[in-house]
């Protein structure tokens, strides 16, 4: 597999709805970071679904490189 594309060099805050799915670019080339828009279509890379389990703020990953997707585990200051 190809290695992900560095969206951002920190993650995305958002406000996430309770039960709603949320589609992560796990490829990095989308341009609604941290979204999917479908642009991993033709590479090896698929979105992570991520279900709110409550409404708050969370951190989804920018670098691509956490190993906790699609959250941010804090790799983006490591690499
Ligand atoms: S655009 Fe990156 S996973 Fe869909």
């Amino acid at each position: 597999m190809n290695k992900a594309i560095r969206a951002s060099d920190t993650p995305y805050s958002m406000d996430v709805v309770e039960g709603k799915n949320y589609f992560w670019c796990a490829c990095g080339k989308s341009k609604k970071q941290p979204l999917c828009d479908g642009s991993h279509s033709g590479t090896d890379f698929t979105p992570v679904i991520y279900k709110a389990p409550e409404s708050k703020k969370v951190f989804f990953c920018g670098c691509k490189e956490t190993s906790k997707q699609p959250l941010c585990d804090g790799s983006h200051s490591k690499t």
